[in-house]
């Protein structure tokens, strides 16, 4: 019985194969099928013409032959015919003998116009006509590979030669497989030369895209070129330009929103100290300060998003130990629980402010929530840093790893200035690591605690 199962993975493997992955690849191997199959055609077309061309020169040249052998048996001396004959030079393929009939052979075929030709080609050889034949049997043919004539001598005896004609092998000549190859690597090298330089805008406006993902102020597409491709860039340049739009109408908002709270918050904040409750004042002071926090928190992330600060190249190493010395100065006795391991430089393309703002993020909730805060820096796969901050907490349950990163989102009741503030922090860092290319993600240590992990582009 045969394996039925490596059937469907052979075949898979032969389209593989065959047709490939990119545009170019398969536009040039369309390309160059129909270029070679056009070319056989063309060249068939050509070696069937010249096959006809050869057989009517081979033709001439049996009628030729045929009728300077009948002449010179004709002029021999009387009663020397057959000697004549025999000491005759006769090329290869022909053969000749005097016989008292006409030639006969079990193929009697020969058609009317083949004949004439052969009868008008045997005038080519100049001869008075009283030296002519009186009578001609013409057998045989090209179709037959091979002609038998007969010619009918004078003294009443027959000339019979059968003359063969093999049929020439247009397929044989070395120049056609050479003209062949040599036309094809010519259209084969044009071809990919042409299609590597048509598909190359696609290639472009796909790192355009790419671009405008990590930065929406990105550079716009040139808007030249071929006309398809020239609105495909203008097409991709407005669209560009709404989601810019779009994404400062609602950080605008956003930031008008928590500027105009601020006033009536402050007023509120008067007027409860009018409260003549002592316990009911403190919690109405306590939510306004939460409320204000909060506000202030808003308006730090339309800060981050619309601050147009250019993407520079950044020694990521440098940037950590600055963050993790300023981090030491601010929480002196925590100093000795921050700790830094990696390289000692790596260069990175980045938006120094707004990447520190980022990682800050991750390192204070390692500290607050988890009493150390272990930053590990490394290469990762495919041109990207890995970047983790460990620390010794409780950790996160599973299911809520990736709610932390909602906007507002505490895990912990308490708003207290202890342990953090408003639940923006993860959502900035998130946003601004997103807006760099890379990303953040949470992890539970297998020994404890949590583990936060960045991945950034070089
Ligand atoms: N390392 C950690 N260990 C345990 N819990 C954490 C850790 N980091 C974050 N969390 C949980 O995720 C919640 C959201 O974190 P996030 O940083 O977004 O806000 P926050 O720290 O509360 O406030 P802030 O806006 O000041 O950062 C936290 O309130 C906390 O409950
Ligand atoms: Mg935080």
């Amino acid at each position: 019985m045969t394996d039925q199962s490596a059937l469907p993975a052979r075949r898979s493997w032969l389209r593989v194969q065959l047709w490939p992955k990119s545009l170019a690849g398969r536009t040039a191997l369309v390309l160059l099928t129909s270029m070679m199959l056009a070319q056989a055609a063309g060249l068939a077309i050509h070696a069937l013409d010249r096959q006809d061309l050869l057989i009517l020169a081979q033709q001439r040249d049996a009628a030729v032959q045929a009728i300077s052998l009948y002449r010179v048996v004709f002029l021999s001396i009387q009663g020397q015919a057959a000697a004549t004959l025999a000491g005759a030079e006769m090329s290869e393929g022909v053969s000749a003998q005097l016989e008292r009939d006409p030639p006969v052979t079990e193929f009697q075929f020969s058609s009317a116009p083949i004949e004439r030709q052969f009868r008008a080609d045997m005038l080519l050889v100049p001869m008075p006509q009283a030296q002519r034949p009186s009578e001609i049997a013409i057998l045989g043919g090209p179709q037959k590979e091979a002609f038998v004539v007969g010619f009918h001598m004078p003294d009443g005896a027959w000339l019979n030669m059968t003359i063969s004609m093999p049929t020439p092998r247009p397929w044989q000549s070395g120049n056609f497989l050479a003209a062949f190859l040599l036309m094809t690597m010519v259209a084969a090298g044009g071809s990919m030369w042409a299609v590597r330089r048509m598909i190359r805008p696609v290639g472009t406006l796909a790192a355009a895209a790419d671009a405008l993902g990590r930065d929406v102020n990105a550079p716009a597409l040139s808007e030249g070129g071929p006309t398809e491709l020239a609105a495909a860039a203008v097409a991709f340049n407005t669209m560009a330009l709404r989601i810019r739009r779009f994404v400062q109408d609602r950080t605008f908002m956003l930031t008008a929103i928590g500027h105009d709270l601020r006033t009536p918050i402050t007023r509120l904040k008067l007027r409860a100290e009018f409260v003549d409750d002592d316990d009911l004042r403190a919690r109405m002071l306590s939510d306004l300060d939460e409320l204000q926090a909060m506000v202030s928190a808003t308006l730090a992330v339309g800060r981050d998003i619309t601050a147009d600060e250019p993407a520079t190249r950044v020694d990521l190493v440098a940037l950590l130990r600055t963050l993790l010395d300023e981090l030491s100065d601010t929480f002196p006795d925590r100093a000795e629980h921050l700790s830094y391991s990696g390289p000692d430089t790596l260069p990175i393309h980045a938006r120094p402010l707004a990447l520190k703002r980022a990682i800050v993020n991750l390192v204070q909730n390692a500290l607050n929530y988890g009493g150390v805060a272990r930053v590990r820096l490394a290469h990762g796969d495919g041109g990207m840093v890995n970047l983790a901050v460990d620390d010794d907490g409780p950790g996160i349950p599973e299911e809520r790893l990736d709610d932390v990163f909602q906007a507002f989102l505490r895990l912990e009741a308490s708003r207290n200035r202890e342990t953090g503030g408003t639940g923006l922090g993860l959502t900035i860092a998130r946003n601004i690591l997103r807006a760099h290319g890379g990303d953040v993600m949470l992890e539970n240590r297998p020994g404890g605690g949590l583990r936060a992990v960045v991945s950034l582009p070089i």
